[in-house]
């Protein structure tokens, strides 16, 4: 008897670490035809909405905390969240109320908790387009590893490249003797503008977008890197321009220096602005601002005083304005 409980309390880890090996969850089998069904044509190779892809394992790592279930925006901010503006998926013809049923959100909430394995089978016609990258030597790595500084980066040469500007006008239309600054800061934001183009190129890398190309009119990437790039070369021309305009008393050279001068610091802000979009999604200002100042009337509050239903026509009309503003972005 007393041998018995021994083994067993021998076996009892064992057992646990092989209960614990043996998951519940295949995703494979279980989990990837539900993000093929429900995501995929939003989040996948053909279309991938502020470039997050279900099929690939490290986008999705950002969002996922493996084994905790609440730490994982994936679930806490897109599959179960109260906000009908984040959540996934969006409200379809098949699917009015938008978000996943409740059996599919049993699935990925056992999955997230086991461990949130993903190991995409790529099979299907999924990931037919993607070639095996090839293996990164250190030097890449850590070419795309500064990229990742891009976007913190950047705000130094568009205060500079504007601070220029706006010094240059108060010497021009004020009398301040402001000259010098505007040179300076000219200079020195043109020359931190260039490693902000280098970072941004590595950045674009690790997002996904190594394929350059110039396609200016659906790529929203491709604007934002050439005009970048543009802005660069242009004010990198200005600086011997501005200083020859500096050093002289010349009244044409100073016009040609304040009118580059904005041009810089409008393709500055362009970019800039670009950068914004390609963080937080195209529209996000409008999207706030309809938030802010909803154009469709707010229920009459006099009408839904008598309906016993009257709570739930807000949650209604979010769904609509839910539906209009995904109709007002058809660029894709
Ligand atoms: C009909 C298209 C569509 C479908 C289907 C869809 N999404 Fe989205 N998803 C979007 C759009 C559009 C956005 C951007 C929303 C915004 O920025 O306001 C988005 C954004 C997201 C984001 C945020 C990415 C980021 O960091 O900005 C996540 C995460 C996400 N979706 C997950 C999912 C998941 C998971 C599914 C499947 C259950 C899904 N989506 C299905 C259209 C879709």
């Amino acid at each position: 008897m007393p041998l018995r409980i021994l083994i067993a309390i021998l076996l009892c880890p064992t057992l646990l670490v092989a209960a614990q090996a043996q998951e519940i969850v295949d995703f494979a089998r279980d989990v990837q035809p539900i993000l093929e069904n429900r995501c995929i044509d939003c989040h996948g190779p053909n279309k991938a909405k502020n470039d997050f892809r279900v099929d690939d394992a490290e986008t999705m790592s950002y969002y996922i905390e493996p084994g905790d279930l609440e730490s994982s925006g994936f679930w806490t901010d897109y599959l179960v969240t109260d906000d009908a503006d984040m959540l996934m998926p969006p409200p379809s013809p098949d699917h009015p109320d938008g978000g996943m049923s409740p059996g599919e959100l049993a699935i990925i909430k056992l999955w997230i908790e086991e461990g949130a394995n993903h190991n995409w089978k790529a099979n299907g016609p999924v990931e037919e387009h993607e070639e095996a990258a090839p293996p990164q030597s250190t030097l890449a790595k850590l070419f795309i590893f500064q990229g990742l500084f891009h976007p913190a980066s950047t705000h130094f040469p568009v205060a500079l490249l504007s601070m220029s500007m706006i010094f240059l006008g108060m010497s021009f239309f004020l009398g301040k003797p402001l000259e010098s600054a505007a040179f300076h800061c000219l200079w020195v934001g043109a020359l931190a503008a260039v490693p902000a183009c280098i970072m941004g190129w590595a950045y674009a890398m690790h997002e996904g977008h190594g394929n350059v190309s110039l396609d200016l009119v659906s790529s929203p990437i491709d604007r934002h890197r050439w005009l970048g790039i543009a802005v660069t070369v242009f004010s990198l021309i200005m600086v011997p321009i501005a200083y020859s305009a500096y050093k002289q008393e010349n009244y044409r050279k100073k016009i040609i220096w304040f009118v580059g001068c904005c041009l810089v610091a409008i393709g500055t802000s362009i970019v800039g602005f670009q950068g914004g979009e390609l963080v937080y999604g195209e529209g996000h200002y409008e999207k706030e601002y309809e938030k802010l100042f909803p154009s469709t009337p707010v229920a009459d509050a006099d009408t839904s005083v008598e309906e016993s239903t009257s709570e739930e026509a807000p949650a209604e009309e979010e769904v609509v304005v839910e539906e209009e503003t995904e109709t007002v972005t058809p660029e894709d």
